[in-house]
Parts: structure tokens; C-alpha cells; sequence
């Protein structure tokens, strides 16, 4: 980005030859990572971070059923919006068979409640924040106007905050200063108009350096759009549509998360020990909250929306029977809904921050049987993430149809007016190390892209260790990954991009919705607090 042409330069179509330049920069970097060196990487997943050890005995597999998230009931609904209050506490939970569990929560849970919401139909979240340190809520996926978008710097403070480095908006020990934040007290509320296409949303804490910790003790919840065109596809629904919140944590000796801050209040001092830097992983795999958790199922389709809510952990998801059978799982949407057409997968990789909506089909299983939902990447007690066992009979009317939507974009590369670079790279800050942005660390109060509403735009993403790219409010379509074609999961429209080790990606966007300013940044939640993000203003 700063390499090169930063601004919106030259005509409004066709590309300068100055952007063609640019993209042979983003092919230089790679060179220069060695793509050699990019390939024993991408073999080494444990280059996303350093696991933890928990210090408690840890539960046999397949033996806590699955939790499903409480849905939050509105507090009203009345002049065509829905408001819902949620308290930001303390709680404990029995995470662990008789372990208890401190956390920090949305309404008492891990997960929060879920909210479910009809396209189209304004939302209010009224957040109140009786933790002990500031927080922001962002909705990740969520088309939302900047205001309530959750910017990092744009605390809710907790009553009695006096620590002055907050009132600046960001730790003034950095010698940084956000003059746009806007800082309430105790409460504020966000403000979701949700028009945009039906999918997996999910809420969780965003705040200036401690996004990462504040999450990993529970601040994460999920929120689902839907609209009457994908009720009336016949997917599998009610009871047979089943949310899934992976999740890694390590449990401490006194039952708590254990976590490697520097400062483990989470009031001043960000950052976490030196072999964290790449990532923190958890050895206890939980989904909805419950540690390799059971669901007993009928012999028939269901429909699993996946999302990947570790801090630094990746997954390649497969479907195992109890005979060592490969089940199918068929892919209906992306992070930003509805595919054109089913795509049928083997294994599926997903990321910090990814979603993936898949239908898997039990039917034919012999009751009784179990099927295994595995990570491959995972070794030892973090290859098994949670179970289905065939519990009956059950007829089935749910269908996949052949064509799921027809409202994807269709930009092209000929639509972009502008091409951009951004390098996702080590580097160093603050004297020490970071995750730097086109060789910067992020700085709330430099704009880093100014684009204009309504412009498509084609963004060239390289990095050097695997980084998973978001972009807040707008979705966008994966056109390349080292010159290849997208990787059949890429399929869709996306807001987080799995890049691995020195790949460079090429993805199309069209920034609209909302003026303002909005994030990227890296979905490794440890690399995000590493100052890996960078700003868009949206003119
Ligand atoms: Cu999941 Cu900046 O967000
Ligand atoms: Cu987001
Ligand atoms: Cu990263």
C-alpha cells in the first residue's frame, strides 16, 4: 500500500500503468518471501501460534451434549425495530465437568445469546458494560454504519474508569491519539440495520489491544439473518439447523482461562509472552462453549453453521463414521450467505473468523453409530472436535436445491478503480515486535485508504505466515490465490480470507453502504492486537 500508489490516482477506469507496477510490487514480495520457504511454512500449522497446556485433567471426548445458545428475546419490537438489552458481567461456568470457570459474558453465557434478525429489519443492541475495563462490541460481518461498527477506540468505559490512557482513546504510553473516538460511559447503543444478505453474523469484543484476551474469556457471541427467500429453499431448519462456535481454550489450575498476557487485569500493559507472538492456542477444543461436546441426531439432513471464533487456531473440518467413511459436506454459503449452487467438499478449511454453512446428510447411518467431526490439522486431543450420534429414524423433507441464490455480485476486474497492495507481515513497533500492514503498525489516526462510496476496487493481499484478512461492512470476492484460480472454499461472498504462508490473494470489493471509517486487519486475534490493522475511509 504505502510502497505505491496509495490514493485514488488517475482515471476513473482502465488501469494506470502505475497500479500495473503495483501488483508486479506484491509479486517481488513474494519472490523475496521465497516460495520455497512459503511452502515449508504452509506444512508447519503450528506457525499460527504456541498452544497452551491446561492444568486441569481434561474430560474423555463425546461426553457433554452440545449446548445450543440461548436466543435472545427482544426487549421490544414495536416501530419496526427490534431492541434487545445486553449486560457485558463476570460469571462462572461449568465449562469442564466440575471445574468452575470465571469468564467474561454477554448476558451470563459463553457463548453470548444469540440474536436472530429478519433482513432488512433494524436492530438496537443496547450494551451495558459492567466489566471491569472498557469495552466494544463490533458485528463481523455486519453492513453497519460506522458509528456503531464497533471501532476499537470508541470505548464503552465500565463506571469508575480513571485511567486517563483510555481517555485519549488509546494508551497514550504509545504516544498515540484517536481524536475521532467516541468514548461513552456504562452504556451505548448499536445500531445494526441488517440490510444485507441472510447469514451467520457474530458479535465479540473489538476493543484498542485487548481484543484478543477480552474474547478468549468469553466475549463472543452469535447473530443470524434470515429473510423469507432462503426459509422457502427447504434447507434443513428448526432442531436439524445446528450453529457451531469453535473455539480453543486452556484451562489454569484454579479452573479459569488461562491466557499469557503481559498484564493479566487487561487494563494497561497490552500484549502477550514472547512465544505467544504468533498465536495463542488452546489445547481443549469447545464447541458452543462445551469441550468436545455430543449431539444425537436423526437419520437425516442437517444444517451446520460453522464458525471459527479462536483467537489463532485453523481447522480442516471432515466428517468421519465410525467405519473410517468420509461424509460429504456440502457447502450451501459462505461468510456473506447463500452460494450460487451446493459445492460438495471432502474436508474444509476455516480460519479465525470464517464461516461456513454446510449440510451434511445422516441418513443411511446405522443408529447408534457415531460420526466424528475431525480437525486435521489438530494432533493428539485437538484433532477431535465434537461428535453426532445417530440417535433414530426420522423421515426427511428438507431438500438442497441446485440453485440456492441469484443475488451475488458479478463485479469484475474491467469495474475496479483502483488496484491496491497490502503487504501482512512480521516487523517491528514500539521497539519490540509486531504485525505490521503494508510495513506499518496500525494507528487509529492514520487513514491508510480513502476510497469513494460506491467504488469496486480490487485489493492484492500478500503474506508472509498465515494471515486471515477481514474487512469490516463490505463482503468481496476472492479472483485469485498465487495467480491461480480461487480454491473451491473460497467460493461466495467472503469477509474473511484464509491467506497462507506467502501466498498473495486477489479479492474484489465494492465499498458501499456507509461513509465513514472502517478496519482491515488480521483475524489472528493475537496479530490483530499486534497492531495488525489498517484503516478505509469511505468518502
Ligand atoms: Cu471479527 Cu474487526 O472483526
Ligand atoms: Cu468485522
Ligand atoms: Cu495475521
Amino acid at each position: 500500500m504505502r510502497e505505491h500508489d496509495e490514493g485514488r490516482s488517475g482515471p476513473a477506469h482502465g488501469l494506470t500503468r502505475r497500479r500495473v507496477l503495483g501488483i508486479g510490487g506484491a509479486l517481488g514480495l513474494v519472490a523475496a518471501t521465497g516460495l520455497s520457504t512459503a511452502a515449508a511454512l504452509a506444512r508447519r500449522p503450528s506457525i499460527t501460534g504456541a498452544e497452551l497446556r491446561s492444568a486441569v485433567p481434561l474430560p474423555p471426548p463425546f461426553q457433554v451434549p452440545l449446548p445450543i445458545p440461548p436466543v435472545l428475546k427482544p426487549v421490544s419490537t414495536e416501530g419496526g425495530t427490534d431492541r434487545y438489552e445486553i449486560t457485558q458481567r463476570e460469571a462462572s461456568a461449568e465449562i469442564l465437568p466440575g471445574v468452575r470457570t470465571p469468564l467474561w459474558t454477554y448476558e451470563g453465557t459463553f457463548p453470548g445469546p444469540t440474536i436472530e434478525s429478519r433482513r432488512g429489519r433494524p436492530v438496537t443492541v443496547t450494551h451495558r458494560n459492567e466489566l471491569p475495563v472498557p469495552t466494544v462490541v463490533h458485528l463481523h460481518g455486519g453492513r453497519t454504519p460506522a458509528a456503531s461498527d464497533g471501532y476499537p477506540t470508541d470505548l464503552v468505559l465500565p463506571e469508575d474508569w480513571h485511567d486517563t490512557t483510555t481517555h485519549t482513546g488509546h494508551g497514550s504510553e504509545h504516544g498515540m491519539h484517536d481524536p475521532r473516538a467516541v468514548v461513552t460511559e456504562l452504556t451505548r447503543d448499536y445500531t445494526f440495520p441488517l440490510d444485507q444478505r441472510p447469514t451467520l453474523l457474530w458479535y465479540h469484543d473489538h476493543r484498542m489491544d485487548f481484543t484478543a484476551p477480552a474474547i478468549w474469556r468469553g466475549l463472543a457471541g452469535l447473530h443470524i439473518v434470515r429473510d423469507d427467500t432462503e426459509d422457502a429453499l427447504g434447507l434443513p431448519a428448526g432442531p436439524r439447523e445446528l450453529p457451531l462456535m469453535i473455539a480453543d481454550r486452556a484451562f489454569a489450575a484454579d479452573g479459569s482461562l488461562a491466557y499469557p498476557a503481559l498484564d493479566p487485569t487487561l487494563r494497561e500493559r497490552p500484549g502477550v509472552h514472547e512465544p505467544h507472538f504468533a498465536g495463542v492456542l488452546g489445547d481443549v477444543i469447545l464447541v458452543n462453549g462445551a469441550p468436545w461436546p455430543v449431539h444425537e441426531v436423526d437419520t437425516a439432513r442437517y444444517r451446520l453453521r460453522i464458525l471459527n471464533a479462536s483467537n489463532a487456531r485453523h481447522y480442516e473440518l471432515e466428517a468421519v463414521t465410525d467405519d473410517g467413511r468420509r461424509l460429504d459436506l456440502v457447502q450451501v454459503g459462505a461468510d456473506q450467505g447463500l452460494l450460487a449452487a451446493p459445492i460438495t467438499h471432502q474436508a474444509l478449511p476455516i480460519a479465525p473468523a470464517e464461516r461456513y454453512d454446510v449440510i451434511i446428510d445422516f441418513s443411511g447411518l446405522p443408529v447408534g453409530s457415531r460420526v466424528g467431526l475431525v480437525n486435521r490439522l489438530g494432533s493428539g486431543r485437538t484433532r477431535d472436535v465434537m461428535a453426532f450420534r445417530i440417535a433414530r429414524h426420522a423421515t426427511d423433507d428438507s431438500r438442497v436445491p441446485r440453485t440456492l441464490s441469484t443475488d451475488l455480485p458479478t463485479w469484475r476486474r474491467t469495474d475496479a478503480v483502483s488496484v491496491r497492495d497490502f503487504s501482512f507481515r512480521a516487523g517491528r513497533m514500539r521497539g519490540g515486535h509486531g504485525w505490521l500492514v503494508g510495513g506499518l503498525p496500525f494507528d487509529p489516526a492514520r487513514t491508510d485508504v480513502t476510497t469513494r462510496l460506491g467504488d469496486v476496487e480490487v485489493w492484492r493481499l500478500v503474506a508472509d505466515v498465515h494471515h486471515p484478512i477481514h474487512l469490516h461492512l463490505v463482503g468481496f470476492l476472492v479472483l485469485s490465490r498465487s495467480g491461480r484460480p480461487p480454491l473451491p472454499h473460497d467460493a461466495g461472498l467472503k469477509d474473511t480470507i484464509s491467506l497462507r504462508p506467502g501466498e498473495a490473494a486477489e479479492i474484489i470489493t465494492r465499498f458501499d453502504g456507509y461513509r465513514g471509517r472502517y478496519l482491515f486487519h488480521c483475524h489472528n486475534a493475537e496479530h490483530e492486537d499486534m497492531a495488525m490493522m489498517a484503516n478505509v475511509e469511505i468518502i
